[in-house]
């Protein structure tokens, strides 16, 4: 099976009867209408977090804020565009306004074009660079001071699996993740002084909107039919299923957790074993 709906429905009720210890924080995602933000930012709210998501399109920021507070939490939804910076400062201003503080910070949003080098103009690198690496560092720093004011607090950063691997037709998220990956291993050496943990998850082809997106844009440059594209990605990963959004909420959810309240500084692939590469 491809994708691995009821397994994921047992990583959420499995972990919903743990105490996590995260009833009252206030976590902000971006991108949390959709996708894996959508998952974090549900999985939190299982938990007792407040949420406050950000994105473009009112509809699904009203639908997953609407979920949210299904849940019993309060939560906001802002519209915002993270490759701008003054959405980006209007955003964290707003939601600490909203929530009153912060705890969690989430950084996910992105969206990115597949094609092959030649393609490739320098504005597409710069936008991925500007809507990925320097969005994910525009929030941590205005986040900063108000995980500081909590005396302890936890930092998520979404990178992607092109930090590591060759993607031909991914090259401009290659140069962002890897940006992000290296980001999160220094934000975090300054970010101990104030108790604050950054970590990275690396997801790897995981069921969502921008996946499909990516498998039509390989099966149109390679003539192949889109479900012959999908076997082959799924063949490549040795546990045999996509990932679901849910498998990267898990990670993210470890990582926010007291549990984790030593671990930073860490990029952790959560790619059902495809990536080759030893790394350590
Ligand atoms: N899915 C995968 O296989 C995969 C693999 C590797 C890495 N990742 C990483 O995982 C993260 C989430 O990906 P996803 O697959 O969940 O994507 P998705 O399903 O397309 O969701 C993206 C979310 O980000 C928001 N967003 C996109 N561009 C934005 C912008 N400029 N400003 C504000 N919000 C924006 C979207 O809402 P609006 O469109 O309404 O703005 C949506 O809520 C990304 O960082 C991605 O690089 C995903």
């Amino acid at each position: 099976m491809l994708l691995s709906r009821d397994f994921s429905k047992l990583i959420i009720e499995g972990n919903r009867s743990m105490d996590f210890q995260l009833k009252g924080k206030t976590a902000f995602v971006t991108g949390g209408s959709r996708g894996i933000g959508r998952a974090i930012a549900l999985m939190l709210a299982d938990h007792g977090v407040n949420i406050a998501i950000c994105g473009r399109s009112k509809d699904s920021l009203d639908q997953t804020v609407a979920d949210l507070k299904d849940k019993g939490v309060n939560a906001w939804g802002f519209q915002a565009d993270v490759s701008r910076t003054e959405d980006i400062e209007k955003f964290v201003a707003d939601a600490v306004r909203a929530a009153g503080s912060l705890d969690i910070l989430v950084n996910n949003a992105v969206t990115s074009t597949s094609a092959p080098f030649d393609e490739l103009t320098d504005d597409e690198f710069r936008y991925h660079i500007d809507v990925k690496l320097m969005a994910y560092i525009r929030i941590a720093r205005l986040a900063l001071p108000h995980l500081k004011k909590q005396g302890t607090g936890r930092i998520v950063n979404i990178g992607g699996m092109t930090a590591r691997i060759v993607a031909p037709l991914r090259m401009t998220n290659g140069v962002a993740n890897a940006g992000v990956a290296n980001f999160t291993k220094q934000f975090a050496n300054y970010a101990a002084r104030f108790n604050v943990t950054v970590n990275c998850i690396h997801p790897g082809y995981t069921a969502t909107e921008r996946v499909t997106q990516i498998f039509e844009s390989e099966s149109r440059q390679s003539g192949e039919d889109i479900n012959a594209v999908i076997s082959r990605r799924v063949k490549d990963i040795p546990l045999g299923k996509l990932i679901q959004p849910e498998d990267i909420a898990a990670a993210a959810l470890f990582f926010c957790s007291p549990m984790a309240s030593m671990v930073t500084g860490q990029c952790i692939a959560v790619d059902g074993g495809s990536s080759e590469a030893i790394s350590y």
